[in-house]
């Protein structure tokens, strides 16, 4: 498959990529920051990554639903103009006990209307499930919020066995591969969506 012409280049979608582990050492540290140098190499995108670690969001303590948009937090705020601003994501997430992160659910739950309309990538990893089980509970929660997860998606088996002695993520080709055609996928989306982000 071939990246975007340079022409596409002046109207790129915003990607974002979230790092949605937070625990100290953990591998979704060095994967999410792969996955933002390949977005960034794909050249359809301009890229922003983004750490739930760093971003350091309580659980979720406004008292409207965020569905009115009405925040009292400058927390949420914060995280309310990155959401709003992206076009796309990738979630980059691990899957614990057979489910979801709770830093991911919690930060998916703490906005609403922000996420609607967006085409969203899900890199998973774990055992030998390769996160799946968490990817289909992710894909339940993102789809009420009017989300696209594409099919092309990434599942990376036995994580642990892909960090080089650095502490590196280091994938082989089927990772690679995947994550290619996922961004292809995110960009198509991202474009036809446009019209609903609009509101068109
Ligand atoms: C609380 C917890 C629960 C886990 N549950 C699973 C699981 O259900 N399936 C799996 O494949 N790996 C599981 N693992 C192993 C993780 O895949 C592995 O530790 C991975 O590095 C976690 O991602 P992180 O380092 O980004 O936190 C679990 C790890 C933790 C810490």
């Amino acid at each position: 498959m071939q990246s975007p012409s340079a022409a596409d280049v002046t109207t790129r979608p915003k990607l974002v990529v979230l790092i949605a582990s937070t625990r100290p050492g953990r591998v979704g540290l060095p994967v999410g920051r792969w996955v933002y140098e390949r977005a960034v190499e794909f050249a359809g995108f301009d890229v922003k990554l983004v750490d739930l670690a760093e971003l350091d969001l309580p659980f979720l303590d406004e008292p409207k639903h965020p569905a009115q948009g009405d925040y009292v937090h400058d927390h949420t705020r914060a995280w309310s103009g990155i959401v709003d601003d992206a076009d796309a994501f990738v979630f980059v997430f691990p899957e614990y006990n057979n489910g979801i992160t709770a830093p991911l659910k919690n930060a998916i739950d703490f906005v609403s209307k922000e996420w609607a309309f967006k085409p969203v990538g899900l890199v998973s990893y774990g055992g030998q499930s390769g996160g799946l089980r968490a990817a289909q509970m992710v894909k339940q929660v993102v789809t009420t919020l009017k989300m696209v997860p594409v099919t092309e998606a990434v599942a990376i088996t036995f994580v642990s066995q892909s960090l080089d002695e650095s502490g590196a993520f280091a994938p082989d080709d089927r990772v690679v591969n995947a994550a290619s055609a996922m961004f292809h996928a995110l960009q198509r989306w991202a474009t036809a969506l446009q019209p609903m982000r609009n509101g068109t």
